[in-house]
């Protein structure tokens, strides 16, 4: 069974109507990136902080997972499916896929602010967390993300996974943000990597096959290209 791993980021969900970054109209155009997504800006103003988690995890638990999604997990049955998200709602594994890595965290977890090992899943009849929801502990809870600035925990997994991989998939990410961009030159050498995106996206390397369409459609078009060459 060839090892498929894929990489994905927020245009994955797009098209289940979570918002992404950097397009027109994404998060970082109505939100200061060192207020909402800092440490510093968790010091400064936390119940900010928290208010633009819950608004985040109260749209993540309403949208459901889109063809693309479900197609990746279908995918499954064929091949050994690794994915990597940059994403931190759970899109992934309400559809189905059974070995997903968040690079970025989880949204509907948060955890002590005292004790990181204090980790609490969240639902959707007790969305949010304000000030004053505190660990067993008697800590301030904080959202399961890492903010810029902080480490990525989960990367140098991500970083053996990804050279294990016999076909590199990515979707929906600019690669903007590091050590996830980077990741793609962990791959063996002559690893072929497909794109999936409707936009062009910058990168190193220069042999990618490019499928320029959203998620769900790109998805359907990567089947059939794998299908035609590896069964
Ligand atoms: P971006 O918002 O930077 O990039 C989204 C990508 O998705 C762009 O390349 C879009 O063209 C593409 N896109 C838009 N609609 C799409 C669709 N329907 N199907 C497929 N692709 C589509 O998001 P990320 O690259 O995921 O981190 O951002 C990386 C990290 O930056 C995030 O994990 C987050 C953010 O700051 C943290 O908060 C730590």
């Amino acid at each position: 069974m060839k090892h498929i791993v894929v990489l994905t980021g927020a245009g994955m969900s797009a098209e289940s109507g979570i918002a992404t970054f950097r397009d027109s109209g994404g998060l970082w155009e109505q939100h200061a990136i060192e207020d909402v997504a800092t440490p510093e800006g968790f010091q400064r103003n936390p119940q900010l902080v928290l208010d633009f988690y819950n608004e985040r995890r109260k749209a993540a638990f309403g949208a459901k997972p889109n063809k693309g999604h479900i197609g990746l997990a279908e995918m499954e049955s064929d091949y050994k499916i690794s994915i990597i998200t940059q994403n931190v709602d759970n899109l992934h594994e309400r559809a189905g896929s059974t070995n997903v890595i968040h690079l970025h965290g989880e949204l509907n977890k948060v955890r002590s602010t005292a004790d990181p090992s204090l980790i609490y899943t969240l639902t959707s009849d007790k969305p949010e967390i304000n000030i004053g929801d505190k660990c067993e502990k008697g800590s301030q809870l904080r959202p399961h993300i890492v903010w810029f600035g902080e480490a990525v925990p989960m990367i140098e997994k991500a970083a053996e996974i990804t050279q294990q991989a016999d076909i590199l998939v990515v979707i929906g990410t600019s690669l903007n943000v590091y050590p996830a961009a980077g990741l793609i030159n962990y791959t063996k050498q002559n690893t072929p990597i497909y794109l999936i995106d409707p936009k062009e996206v910058k990168t190193n390397i220069k042999s990618i096959h490019f499928i320029q369409k959203g998620a769900s459609e790109g998805v359907e078009e990567l089947r059939e290209i794998l299908k035609l060459k590896y069964s």
